[in-house]
């Protein structure tokens, strides 16, 4: 039986991930690498530094600069990251979501969150929604970023629940691969050509529903 939920945040719960793109968009402007929108995808999900690494690799750059000059253009990316997040309220919480933690919340399902956002507690802070996550994953502790399975097993193992108790939820290929990988039943959101991975797929959080994921798996052969 499920009985936890582990959150991805950015794209998830909130629209930071266009925010995340238009931070990279401006970086990758300045090295000169051309932005579209297969290569926003693939940044979904990927660390500050590994994000970086991809960006410069799509123009084969990525030994052009100095570890030192790749720490100031992720220092910039974050700059302009934290930048559109000070404008943030509750009102970037994504369609349903706050009914759906409420809901979780009331009938008894615990919650975790497995960002890989260092900027994930302001996050939270600024949508008022720090209730409901007291227990996440620390990024910095990592080993492996996303796709490796090891963020979503600690989402679970926070909560003291076997993985196969657990729903991951994600709008990133590398989120779905992770959560897929630690054993848990894997819900996308958004393009199911993208998100093809997924045991259950919902094009946008407005369809996330309590009754709509029972549903769902009910009809999943998992
Ligand atoms: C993920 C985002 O949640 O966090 C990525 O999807 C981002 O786009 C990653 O790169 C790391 O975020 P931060 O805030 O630590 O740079
Ligand atoms: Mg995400």
């Amino acid at each position: 039986d499920i009985k936890g939920f582990v959150f991805d945040l950015d794209g998830v719960i909130t629209d930071t991930s266009t925010f995340h793109s238009q931070a990279w968009h401006q970086v990758a402007d300045k090295v000169g690498v051309k932005w579209d929108d297969d290569l926003a995808d693939a940044l979904k999900g990927i660390s500050r530094m590994d994000s970086l690494n991809l960006i410069l690799a799509r123009d084969h750059k990525e030994n052009d600069f100095s570890a030192d000059e790749k720490n100031a253009l992720a220092a910039e990316k974050n700059d302009n990251y934290l930048k559109l997040v000070s404008q943030m309220s509750p009102a970037n919480i994504l369609p349903g979501i706050q009914a759906l933690l409420n809901d979780l919340k009331a009938q008894g399902y615990l919650l975790s969150l497995a960002s890989a956002s260092k900027n994930s507690p302001l996050v939270l802070k600024h949508l008022g929604l720090g209730d409901f996550f007291t227990k996440s994953v620390d990024p910095a502790s990592l080993k492996h970023g996303k796709p490796d399975p090891e963020i979503f097993r600690r989402g679970a193992e926070i909560l003291n629940l076997d993985p196969a108790q657990c729903i991951g939820v994600e709008d990133a290929a590398a989120g779905v691969q992770s959560i897929n990988g630690a054993g848990e039943t894997s819900i996308g959101i958004g393009d199911p050509k993208v998100l093809a991975a997924a045991d259950i797929n919902f094009t946008d959080t407005a369809q996330l529903t309590l009754a709509n994921i029972k549903q769902a798996m009910n009809a999943a052969t998992l």
